[in-house]
């Protein structure tokens, strides 16, 4: 629910369980009053006086311009006396840039905003814009909210507008600007970092006086930073305890910045990362920003992941796929990497059907003359030579199999040595005076002009209509580098990196719209972009290339902080695993990757009989507690970073159901295991966990808690706990 309060010029914003309230103060900027729980209508004259009040800039003060550096605000503007960074920062003809944003107007409506060319929630109950003018100049800008009356995540973005006679230049534009006060706690900062096969590893760190900026200056979201921030109040923890959630719905380079000032408070912001951006605005134009999801919890670090699992999947997952069962398939790459042919996928073939999977995916090397990683990408037809009968005779024998058949493209990439290549090789980002650099032996096609995004598509629809494909997985494996795009002018050169991001939206749309019974997977050398804007056109994504059952624990526990097990992909590999070596037992490998949307990435034609039938048997499981995966609330038990083991609990949403996984990661000698509370379930109902052969009730489970299984290192355990319907107490 938006209410608007005329008296006091106030907003009050109000989700499921909290509260975001703001006002118009005397000098006319929009003022932050207060986030968190949630609060009544009734308070807002309170919040003005105490909290408002005291921190407006005075009217007549002579210091008032710097008084608004103490003054909460909405956005930040930029050379008048508030030196905390800017939200946003507009360089004018004459080289000027002073701002001061100031309410104009407002209105609430009850769609959800579509935003052109860029991902956006596919509902909301009600959005409020507020357009603030800058009193220097004719620049405007829209403040949007959209909620959810249901949810905890409030959704916002900014639009700028050029209103003025002559041009101007966007320096920043973040999607958002928000403040907490000094609460006299101490907050920290939690992010997801990481690296190649080694993604989203929580890492929290106390805020102090000065900016933690986190970003990406890639070209896309990256390995190494999810675009994601939670600011935690010092008593959060997992399961208790207030935590602020910042995620960019956006894939390219990022910033997001927590500014500590020294009065205490923490100004957030975060947005496309200004690091070498700049936007020419003609007359009457408009910038849009990506979308932001803010997200609050009083019930700590698992009460945020779960309001987001729920925002991605209600709002922006693709409706079609996403509570619908997806194949679980069988992926050659770490089967038999480029050195394949038809006869030597047969037998793999045959074996994936007949243990019960539903798809094979051909992965890379199967077109052009790619016999390994320094040819082709862009040639996107058969290699014959690999492929004798094309991909109709591996197509035939999937179905023979009773198996849908997926493929591997890596669209926004081209090979030196291509076809491709050679008729455009303008279409490859470089710039023409300096040697282009290289990874993975291969160039980023310049995504920004319109005829290569045609091209593409062309080529890969082609594909996708001459061939019976149920699935694509669309990879991307390097870093963006020498950003600039001979299509555009000199001084316009700072708009390629967004330009980027928005030429592989509008091919991400018009694939998935021209195909839209071809589910789609994410990927990008793994995690590399997996976010929130690539969850829009991607209902899964390729978690990691790290598949080792111990490692994969942890990167898809910092996953799920933010994202739902639905979106990631998981896959069980072969041991010694081909990342790390280590051998991890077939169980073990199962377990995790059933937390996820379950695959299989090994040469199954040389498993053992008992291998074999370990997998059929996973299958067959994996589909019972699908639902639970794909629905689910998640509740992390113990975290594998900090303790001995690695447990989570997904629950159904009626908690007449729950599915546990956990894994033993350290072996330390101790007379007597440890107990472990389970969370989650419904405190009078009567459960049985059927591997213990328990009956309980929900509040003895959650209570007393049951010892954990006794087993060594990378050892698991799988519970499965129903509701225990029949008379069983005296
Ligand atoms: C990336 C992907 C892998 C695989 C290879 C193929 O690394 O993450 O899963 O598809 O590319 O080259």
């Amino acid at each position: 629910m938006i209410k608007y309060f005329s008296e006091n010029k106030a907003f009050m914003i109000s989700g499921r369980s909290y509260s975001y309230c703001m006002y118009v103060n005397q000098s006319g900027y929009l003022q932050h009053l207060y986030y968190g729980k949630k609060i009544e209508e009734s308070d807002i004259a309170f919040l003005i006086k105490t909290h408002g009040k005291s921190l407006e800039p005075c009217a007549h003060d002579i210091n008032a311009d710097m008084s608004t550096d103490r003054m909460p605000t909405e956005i930040g503007s930029f050379g008048k006396g508030d030196f905390h960074s800017a939200t946003v920062i507009v360089r004018r003809s004459e080289g000027d840039a002073m701002s001061a944003f100031k309410y104009v107007s407002h209105r609430i409506t009850e769609d959800a905003i579509k935003l052109n060319r860029l991902p956006c929630v596919r509902k909301a109950d009600e959005t409020l814009i507020i357009t603030v003018k800058d009193e220097y100049s004719e620049t405007e800008i829209d403040l949007r909210y959209s909620i959810l009356n249901d949810s905890d995540v409030l959704v916002r973005n900014l639009i700028v507008r050029n209103n003025g006679t002559t041009d101007i230049d966007i320096k920043k534009a973040f999607s958002f600007c928000m403040q907490l006060p000094d609460n006299n706690k101490q907050y920290s900062a939690l992010r997801l970092a990481g690296a190649w096969a080694n993604e989203m590893n929580p890492v929290v760190t106390p805020l102090a006086e000065g900016t933690l900026r986190i970003e990406s200056t890639r070209g896309y979201s990256s390995h190494e930073m999810n675009p994601f921030m939670a600011i935690l109040q010092d008593s959060c923890d997992e399961c208790s305890g207030e935590c602020y959630g910042f995620n960019l719905l956006y894939s390219g380079n990022f910033a997001i910045t927590a500014e500590t000032h020294h009065n205490k408070t923490v100004r957030v912001q975060g947005g496309i990362n200004d690091y070498m951006f700049d936007w020419h605005l003609s007359v009457g134009e408009e910038f849009v920003t990506p979308q932001s999801a803010l997200c609050y919890s009083n019930a700590g670090l698992g009460g945020m992941s779960r309001a987001y699992h729920d925002f991605f999947r209600e709002c922006i997952i693709n409706p079609t796929y996403v509570y619908k069962s997806r194949p679980i398939l069988l992926n050659n790459w770490e089967a038999t990497y480029f050195d394949f042919t038809d006869e030597k996928l047969y037998p793999i073939i045959d074996e994936a059907g007949k243990l019960g999977m539903d798809m094979f995916v051909l992965d890379d090397g199967w077109f052009g003359k790619r016999n390994n990683d320094k040819s082709s990408l862009g040639d996107w037809y058969v290699n014959d030579k690999k492929l004798n009968g094309g991909l109709n005779s591996i197509i035939a024998r999937c179905k023979k199999n009773n198996l849908k058949f997926g493929l591997w493209f890596e669209p926004e990439m081209v090979s030196e040595d291509s076809d491709l290549y050679r008729a455009h090789p303008d279409w490859a980002i470089a710039m023409k005076s300096i040697t282009p650099s290289r990874a993975r032996n291969q160039l980023i096609l310049d995504l920004s002009k319109k005829e290569v995004v045609e091209y593409v598509f062309g080529a890969i629809s082609k594909v996708l209509q001459e061939n019976e494909i149920a699935y694509v997985k669309w990879d991307r494996n390097r870093d963006m580098t020498e950003f600039y795009s001979n299509s555009l002018l000199p001084d316009r050169q700072g708009e390629f990196a967004h330009r980027y991001v928005l030429g592989f939206y509008d091919l991400a749309q018009r694939l998935t719209t021209a195909f839209p019974k071809v589910l789609f997977e994410g990927c990008s050398g793994g995690g590399g972009r997996f976010d929130g804007g690539a969850l829009y056109y991607f209902p899964q994504i390729w978690t990691s290339d790290n598949t080792d059952g111990l490692e994969r624990a942890k990167i898809q526990w910092g996953a799920s902080i933010c994202y739902p097990l639905s979106a990631m992909s998981c896959h069980v590999s072969v041991c010694p695993n081909h990342q790390t070596q280590r051998t991890v037992p077939l169980e073990t490998r199962g377990a995790i990757a059933s937390l996820g949307i379950l695959g299989y990435e090994l040469d199954i034609a040389k498993l053992t009989e008992e291998e074999k039938d370990k997998i059929k048997e996973q299958i067959s499981r994996y589909k019972q507690i699908n639902n639970m995966i794909l629905q689910g609330d998640l509740y992390r038990l113990s975290d594998p970073f900090i303790s001995d083991y690695f447990c989570v609990l997904c629950v159904s949403h009626d908690k007449t159901k729950a599915y546990i996984v956990g894994e033993r990661f350290h072996s330390s000698v101790s007379i007597q295991n440890p107990i472990l509370k389970l969370v989650g379930l419904d405190e009078n109902t009567n459960y049985r966990i059927e591997e213990l052969d328990i009956i309980a009730s929900g509040k003895a489970l959650m209570n007393v808690g049951v010892p954990y299984p006794w087993l060594h290192e990378c050892e698991s355990w799988i519970w499965h706990v129903y509701e225990y319907t029949a008379k069983w107490r005296n």
